[in-house]
C-alpha cells in the first residue's frame, strides 16, 4: 500500500474517486461531488494540484497536498494534508482530512493510510502535534485516529478535537 500524491497520469482513478465522493460525509466536504471528467481534467485536478503551492488564492487558503492510497493498482482513498494551522483550521478541521471508497471500507485502509499520511505531514507540518476533528457520530474514524496513538484534547457538541503527536 502507498500514498501517490495527485498527478496528471492518474487522472482518471482520481476523478473516479472524487464524482462519487459525498458532497459532505462526516464534515468531510468535496465541492467536486458529480463533477465530469471534462470539468475534472480541464479545471478541478490543476486547481487541486495548485493547492499546495497556491498562487491567486485569498491570504486564509493555506496550502494543502492531496494525496491518494493504492493498492495493487487501484485508488482506494483520499489523504489530505493542510501544511499548517490558522486560527480557523485549530478550531476547526485541523491538519488532515481522509476518505476510503465506500466498497472498500473496514479492512484497515484508513488506518494504514492516516499512518503514512502523518509520516509525510512529520516533513511538513511546523506544529508538534497533528490537530484532527472527528465527529462524535464517526465511531470508525475516532477508531483510526485512535489506532495511530490520537488522544481527545477537547470536544463541542458535535466534535472531537485530536491530537496526535508528530
Ligand atoms: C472513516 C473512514 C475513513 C474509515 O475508513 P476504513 O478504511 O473503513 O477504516 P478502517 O477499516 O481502517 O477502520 C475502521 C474501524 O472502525 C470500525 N467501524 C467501521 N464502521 C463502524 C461503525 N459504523 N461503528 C463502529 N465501528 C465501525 C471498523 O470495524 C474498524 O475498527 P477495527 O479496526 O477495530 O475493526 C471511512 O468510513 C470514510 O471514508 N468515511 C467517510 C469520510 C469520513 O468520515 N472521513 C473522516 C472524517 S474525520
Amino acid at each position: 500500500m502507498k500514498l501517490k500524491k495527485i498527478n496528471m497520469q492518474d487522472a482518471f482513478a482520481q476523478w473516479e474517486y472524487t464524482t462519487a465522493l459525498p458532497a459532505n460525509e462526516n464534515g468531510l466536504t468535496n465541492p467536486y461531488h458529480g463533477v465530469t471528467y471534462e470539468e475534472y481534467i480541464g479545471k478541478v485536478l490543476p486547481e487541486l494540484i495548485s493547492y499546495e503551492d497556491p498562487v491567486n488564492m485569498p491570504d486564509w487558503f493555506v496550502p494543502e497536498s492531496y494525496y491518494y492510497l493504492w493498492d495493487s493498482g487501484s485508488l482506494l482513498g483520499e489523504f489530505r494534508i493542510r501544511h499548517h494551522l490558522t486560527d480557523a483550521l485549530r478550531n476547526g478541521a485541523g491538519h488532515i482530512g481522509y476518505s476510503i471508497r465506500k466498497d472498500m471500507r473496514g479492512h484497515g485502509y484508513a488506518t494504514t493510510g492516516l499512518k503514512l499520511t502523518i509520516d509525510i505531514a512529520r516533513g511538513i507540518v511546523p506544529e508538534d502535534e497533528i490537530f484532527l476533528r472527528v465527529n462524535k457520530d464517526n465511531i470508525a474514524s475516532q477508531k483510526v485516529m485512535l489506532k495511530n496513538g490520537a488522544r481527545v484534547a477537547g470536544e463541542d457538541a458535535s466534535h472531537y478535537y485530536i491530537l496526535i503527536t508528530k
